[in-house]
């Protein structure tokens, strides 16, 4: 063929035409690709994407509560660095809690078993997901009206230090009811490949999930339901990934009660 010939002083014409043809056709291509990961892709899965970057989303923004205060729409402020992990490893837990004391207890309750099932639990949580909650509140990455406040009045120390005190103190002891549906166990335990559901116990379990999972086994039902609910909802964005997101928009209703109440205490 006359374009695989050794420097040919000037190209064929039919072959320069079939060279920009398949360049034109390849950028067109990359274009497309690019779009749609940016566009749908980035954008679906709620971490903004193009229009995040262009500045139009805030539309979005505004009827997803949680980020309104937050210019962009990343999920957190919080990234797993080095700097960031040597902060929370440093946390004080007998500064911690002095500081529980005074702020905490009446609702969390002193050693984090909280005091009613209004109130997740933070007894013997890992310390990077309570000091990640903390940041996401206190940045309005997360909303509650009550943990807004009291996040904002603390500093990424007071954060370190009280994750370490809770993390420090024993959970709450439940495993899974006895009762469970078998499906829901299954569920929990070995997910559901039909439907590309991971097993909820490959992040959730004693053993640790990915940094900065909380544990879900003995927390109040109804919170776990609140939070499944808030999840898949979107009014809850706060997970890196959107990794929560995509596992709760793919439970059923029925599936959600019955997993908190599994779990839950
Ligand atoms: C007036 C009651 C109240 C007080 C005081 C309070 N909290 Fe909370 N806390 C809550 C409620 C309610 C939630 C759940 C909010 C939600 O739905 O996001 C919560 C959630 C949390 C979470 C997220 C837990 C999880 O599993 O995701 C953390 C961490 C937390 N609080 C830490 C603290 C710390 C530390 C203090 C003291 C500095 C404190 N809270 C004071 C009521 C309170
Ligand atoms: C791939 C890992 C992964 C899987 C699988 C997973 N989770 Fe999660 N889950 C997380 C992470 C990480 C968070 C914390 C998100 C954040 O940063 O706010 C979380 C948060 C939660 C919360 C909120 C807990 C709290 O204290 O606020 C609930 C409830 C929950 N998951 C339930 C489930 C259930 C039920 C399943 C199974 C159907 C499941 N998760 C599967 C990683 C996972």
């Amino acid at each position: 063929m006359a374009d695989d010939a050794p420097p040919a002083p000037l190209p064929s014409q039919s072959a320069n035409r079939r060279w920009r043809l398949w360049a034109s056709a390849a950028v067109a291509g990359f274009t497309l690709v690019a779009v749609v990961i940016g566009f749908f892709v980035i954008s679906s899965r709620g971490e903004g994407g193009v229009t995040g970057a262009l500045g139009l989303d805030h539309v979005h923004d505004v009827q997803g509560a949680p980020t309104a205060a937050v210019p962009g729409s990343l999920p957190t402020q919080v990234a797993w660095t080095a700097a960031t992990l040597k902060l929370i490893a440093d946390g004080d837990g007998a500064a911690g809690r002095t500081l529980a004391l005074q702020s905490c207890a009446g609702c969390h309750g002193e050693t984090g078993i909280a005091v009613a099932a209004a109130f997740p639990n933070l007894a013997g949580q890992p310390r990077t997901a309570i000091f990640k909650q903390l940041r996401d509140y206190a940045s309005g990455h997360r909303a509650s009206p009550i943990m807004v406040a009291v996040a904002q009045g603390l500093s990424e120390v007071d954060m370190a230090d009280l994750a370490g005190h809770f993390a420090a103190e024993t959970p709450a002891t439940t495993v899974g009811a006895a009762d469970a549906p078998a499906a829901i166990v299954e569920l929990a335990l070995n997910g559901d490949t039909a439907r590309g559901l991971p097993p909820c116990s490959s992040c959730h379990s004693a053993r640790g999930g990915p940094v900065g999972t909380p544990p879900i086994a003995g927390q109040p039902a109804a919170y776990l339901e609140q939070q499944l609910i808030a999840f898949a909802a979107g009014t809850r964005t706060n997970d890196i990934y959107g990794l929560m997101r995509v596992v709760a928009a793919m439970l059923t209703p029925a599936e959600v009660t019955a997993l908190a109440a599994y779990y839950g205490n």
